[in-house]
């Protein structure tokens, strides 16, 4: 079978994690979250605060294993669930737009893309990271409703959580991480966008299946 990759970005809580893990699994594809990637670094900043970002990058022990999902080791810890917190969720967007920190991490979700056959979701997949992607999707929702969403995933990951405050956390990430100097979260020109307000995971899921197989034929 031809061998391609899949480029997702969009805002935040926009379902991008979800709906990818369900298309690479259908595809036989491997997925990768890089937004666990600038949450990981996140953390490691948190834990040295004093630390400038030039060193933290300099010396970081992540791993990364994508192996029926993904799993990301910091200093050989497995950070997976930690990374989803909310002190991390509060000061990702900051970290992300440190000019060392994505050119790290760039480099490393590159050489994930070499061999093909990524689904790679997050806000420079398409513009930045792999401009040559063969299907690329741009998937917006109503802030409303990615707030809603976000909600009841916190409540599953037993997370505490108020609306008001997923509302106003995900318009402000939204606003850093459109407007920094460094590969911004734009629609990339050639990219499909999927606007997922009142969708079903599945229906967004058959969506970029169809497209996919197009490319396949
Ligand atoms: O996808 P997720 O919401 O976990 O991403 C967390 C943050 O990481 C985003 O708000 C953004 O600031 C940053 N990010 C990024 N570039 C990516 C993926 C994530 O800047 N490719």
């Amino acid at each position: 079978m031809k061998k391609f990759n899949i480029a997702i970005d969009g805002p935040a809580a926009a379902g991008k994690s979800t709906i990818a893990k369900l298309v690479a699994a259908e595809l036989g594809m491997i997925y990768v979250d890089t937004g666990a990637m600038y949450r990981a670094i996140t953390l490691a900043h948190l834990l040295q605060p004093k630390v400038d970002f030039e060193t933290l990058v300099q010396k970081i022990d992540l791993k990364i294993v994508n192996e029926n999902g993904q799993k990301i080791f910091l200093n050989g810890e497995d950070v997976s669930e930690r990374i989803r917190d909310n002190d991390i969720t509060l000061n990702v967007s900051h970290v992300a737009s440190q000019k060392v920190v994505r050119e790290k991490l760039v480099g490393i979700q590159q050489e994930m893309t070499i061999a093909k056959g990524i689904v790679m979701d997050g806000r420079d997949i398409g513009t930045y990271v792999i401009p040559d992607a063969e299907l690329k999707i741009y998937m917006i929702a109503s802030v409303t409703e990615r707030a809603e969403r976000r909600l009841l995933d916190n409540q599953q990951r037993g997370i505490e959580a108020n609306f008001g405050d997923l509302m106003k956390d995900i318009e402000r990430r939204d606003y850093i991480d459109m407007t920094r100097e460094i590969s911004p979260l734009v629609k990339a020109q050639d990219a499909i966008e999927i606007d997922t307000t009142g969708m079903t995971i599945e229906e967004v899921k058959n969506e970029i299946i169809q497209l996919a197989n197009k490319i396949i034929a």
